[in-house]
């Protein structure tokens, strides 16, 4: 599934990273002007589908309640169109550990990571996922559901193989070795 709506005027650069103030890079941008119902609908709602999900992945008014980052990639082309995107955000978790203990964290987690259909398999998801990491170890984050192509994902790039099972909301992924310095 592609985009068809052309994004170059809302967001200048590459990647743009959109949080609860809404603001994307250094240029201002109101609620109305990015997720006026169109937009919203558009760029939340495609994904979903894509995705088999029944209810859109964000919107202007869980963006500004919570502590997301929405990163947004786009083609380098005058096209103009979505890559795709990558929502994060801490949120406070009881953990199972390896051991099946309980431990309080509050993780970075992935919450939705999407790339366009046809675009897929061809290293954008490393490029948008690298992007974001910056200072952040992907051993240290959580994953929220991880689809068996996320997992595959995160294995052949991170080499994240070991993951500890959770009674609901995340898979804790841990590699075993570093596992003490991961649960805080
Ligand atoms: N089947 C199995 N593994 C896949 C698939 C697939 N159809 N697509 C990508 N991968 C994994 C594989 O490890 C692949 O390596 P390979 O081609 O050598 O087998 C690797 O990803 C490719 O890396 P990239 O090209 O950098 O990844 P891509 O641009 O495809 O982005 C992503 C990865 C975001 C998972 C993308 O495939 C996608 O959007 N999938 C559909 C939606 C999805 O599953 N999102 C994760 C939901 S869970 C969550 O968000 C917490």
């Amino acid at each position: 599934m592609e985009f068809p709506f052309n994004i170059n005027h809302l967001f200048s650069e590459r990647f743009s990273i959109l949080d609860k103030t809404l603001v994307a890079g250094r240029i201002f941008l109101c609620p109305k002007t990015i997720f006026q119902p169109g937009y919203e609908q558009r760029i939340c709602a495609l994904c979903p589908q894509a995705q088999k999900l029944t209810t859109p992945v964000t919107s202007a008014t869980k963006m500004q309640s919570q502590h997301h980052q929405l990163y947004l990639m786009k083609d380098g082309e005058s096209r103009g169109a979505i890559v795709g995107f990558l929502k994060v955000g801490y949120k406070k978790l009881f953990l199972l550990d390896p051991q099946g203990l309980h431990v309080e964290a509050e993780p970075l987690c992935v919450l939705d990571f999407f790339i366009t259909e046809n675009l897929q398999r061809h290293g954008h998801g490393l490029e948008l996922f690298h992007f974001m990491l910056q200072k952040m170890e992907p051993a240290l984050m959580a994953y929220d559901r991880p689809s068996p192509k996320l997992l595959s994902f995160l294995a052949k790039h991170y080499r994240l193989t070991q993951s500890v099972p959770q009674v609901r909301f995340v898979d804790f992924l841990v590699s075993v070795d570093d596992h003490d310095s991961q649960i805080h």
